[in-house]
């Protein structure tokens, strides 16, 4: 049975699911794959964990100050990095250390948030050809939805012609509750943040910038375009009027935030605005935090996928997804 070890970075809400989940599903991976999978660290911006035999959920509720950073996953001696640490795509946030360390040594990786893959995906990319290590990210392009695994698999061998995606839950929860219940954007917003799933700075999610950033890495990680944010055009919701809904509702027409891509002379345009649609059309019942992509191909057509999957554990089993490859890979072609 062959070992893999497993290292967190970034044991937030997300991280812990992921660990959690993958610590449950130890004894799929030995029957499935014959592995032993061991989650040999963890670590968050100032604390963490580590164990060469494994470390246990009860562990998990004191970490230890000063154990961490990229030299501590390294000296973790993983086979695997999840990395789950904040995003910021100005700055490629603290992610970006971790990931180049983990690509340049070959350490296959698993990426959940987007900062890096937006600051320094052609960097990393190049890191990861370079050493041979995979790099996965289904967790930073829309997690449960489909986007970046459905091009690459699903669709594999067609032409990508053009994409739409409803990629962010919190603004599809409020233009949701405002189109449906008449509710005002800010009355809206405040119901999303006493329920726990908008910031209580909102303008990430409200200005597109969370769509702008799973667009990009789709059409760069996916579709191998080689696209920067400056190259986007993107609005947001925040100035959407009751009387801009009032007007949408008596067309019978839905409004939703749409990340779009769309082919044209061998590369992508991609914005993000709002689009539109009659009480027919799909996108128009993607509902509250669901999300929704549809990809039109030349040779499969109309292709539509939504997602409705609960967070934080949809995101994690995205990323165990993603893991679940790379044991594949690994098992099929050992290092
Ligand atoms: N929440 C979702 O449903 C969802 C869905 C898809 C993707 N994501 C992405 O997943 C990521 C994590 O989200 P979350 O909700 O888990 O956020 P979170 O609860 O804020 O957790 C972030 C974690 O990152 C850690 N961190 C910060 N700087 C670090 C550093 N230098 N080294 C190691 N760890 C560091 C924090 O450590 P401390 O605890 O020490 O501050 C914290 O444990 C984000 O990038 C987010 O965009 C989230």
């Amino acid at each position: 049975m062959k070992t893999f070890r497993i290292a967190i970075a970034g044991f937030g809400g997300v991280g812990r699911a992921t660990a959690r989940l993958l610590l449950s599903r130890r004894a799929r991976y030995r029957q499935v794959y014959n592995a032993d999978v061991r989650l040999v660290a963890v670590c968050g911006s100032r604390s963490g964990l580590a164990s060469t035999d494994g470390l246990e959920e009860e562990q998990l509720t004191t970490l230890q100050e000063g154990l961490s950073g990229p030299a501590f996953i390294d000296e973790s001696r993983a086979d695997v990095l999840i990395e789950a640490g904040p995003t910021d795509f100005r700055s490629g946030g603290p992610g970006l250390a971790y990931l180049r360390s983990a690509l340049s040594v070959g350490r296959d990786t698993v990426v959940i948030s987007k900062g890096a893959l937006v600051h320094s995906g052609r960097e990393l990319r190049r890191l990861a050809q370079g050493s041979g290590a995979l790099l996965k990210l289904s967790g930073a392009a829309a997690a449960a939805l489909p986007t970046v695994d459905l091009v690459q698999h699903s669709l594999k061998g067609c032409e990508v012609l053009s994409v739409e995606g409803i990629l962010n839950a919190t603004t599809n929860y409020l233009l949701d509750a405002m189109i449906t219940r008449g509710i005002g954007f800010d009355e809206a917003l405040r119901e999303a943040q006493a329920g726990g799933f908008a910031e209580a700075d909102p303008r990430n999610d409200t200005e597109g910038w969370d769509t702008a950033c799973k667009l990009l890495i789709l059409a760069n990680f996916g579709l191998g375009a080689d696209l920067d944010m400056d190259d986007l055009r993107v609005e947001g919701i925040q100035s959407v009027t009751a009387e801009r809904i009032a007007f949408w509702r008596g067309q019978g027409l839905v409004p939703k935030l749409v990340g779009s891509l769309s082919h044209v002379d061998d590369t992508f345009r991609a914005e993000v605005g709002i689009r539109t649609y009659p009480l027919a059309d799909p996108f128009a019942n993607i509902r509250g935090k669901d999300k929704a992509i549809r990809i039109v191909t030349d040779a499969m057509g109309e292709t539509i996928a939504i997602g409705a999957g609960k967070e934080p554990l949809a995101t994690a089993a995205a990323a165990l997804k993603d893991l679940e490859h790379i044991l594949e890979t690994r098992l099929a072609v050992p290092r």
